[in-house]
């Protein structure tokens, strides 16, 4: 194991997407990581199947390797933008979902589809998706401009999961990046984020990388002064020894701009 704690560009050189995906996506359920995953999975389900988080357009921030954080709102919205600061982890995602990699989230899928009453085939919600996609864009959570020129129409619906710990260096970084994202959603719009609290890394194969620890008055008072207004909390406490993270605890959160 290096023990150099790694962020920034060295997403774009030692950030496995292949190892990542399968350390913590594989397995679901049964295992301490799995058990995490499984419950991430399923609150992301609650927020969306009630039908009250929808809209025409979604943004996806630093979506990574994964698109478990957009697959429940499929069925909700229109047009689906991806984004990552990494250019291995898009290239994965395009091949994954646009072109002809190996990677088919079968898995991730076949959770969510027997979470669904009408338990569609997991093909069914894979091409769902694809058809929405409208891209996988570049995206820097450090610069004043996130998306280094691309100009998008606001967002009726933006989801996150597990970027913006990974991308702040700390907590009043994490509050100044939750103010600029709000500027990418309509007022009324829907901010659905997965993250991790009290967390220092995660390990992805050989390599840790950083994790900004925050707490959870620090986290919600973050996107509260963002202008948002915070309508459901799920989280749970992480394990006492993990081989993957030294995580506190994992969380979903749905909260809505008010301003
Ligand atoms: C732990 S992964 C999360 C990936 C995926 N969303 C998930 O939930 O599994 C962290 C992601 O944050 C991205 N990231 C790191 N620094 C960033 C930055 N400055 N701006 C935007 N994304 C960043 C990485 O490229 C990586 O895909």
């Amino acid at each position: 194991m290096d023990d150099n704690v790694l962020f920034g560009e060295h997403y774009n050189t030692h950030f496995d997407p292949d190892v990542y995906v399968q350390s913590f996506f594989t397995v679901l359920e049964g295992t301490v990581e799995g058990g995490l995953a499984a419950f991430v999975l399923k609150a992301l389900h609650d927020v969306f199947k009630s039908g009250d988080v929808k809209g025409t357009r979604l943004l996806d921030i630093g979506t990574g390797p994964s698109p478990h954080s957009v697959i429940p709102a499929v069925p909700f919205v229109q047009d689906i933008y991806l984004t990552d600061f990494s250019a291995i982890n898009r290239k994965y995602l395009y091949d994954a979902l646009l072109g002809s990699g190996n990677q088919d989230y079968a898995n991730v899928y076949d959770f969510f589809a027997n979470l669904d009453d009408k338990s569609e085939p997991w093909r069914k919600l894979s091409d769902d998706l694809k058809a929405k996609v409208c891209g996988i864009f570049p995206c820097n959570l450090l610069q004043d401009d996130i998306f280094g020129g691309s100009s998008f129409p606001l967002f009726d619906v933006i989801t996150s999961s597990l970027c913006i710990e990974a991308a702040a260096p700390d907590v009043e970084t994490y509050g100044n990046i939750a103010k600029k994202i709000s500027k990418y959603l309509k007022v009324g719009g829907h901010m659905v984020i997965v993250g991790v609290l009290d967390q220092n890394y995660y390990i992805v194969g050989e390599h840790k990388f950083f994790s900004v620890s925050i707490s959870e008055q620090e986290l919600k008072s973050c996107w509260e002064q963002a202008g948002f207004t915070i309508q459901n909390w799920n989280h749970l406490k992480g394990p006492e020894e993990s081989e993957y993270a030294d995580l506190g605890s994992v969380f979903v959160m749905h909260c809505v701009k008010n301003s």
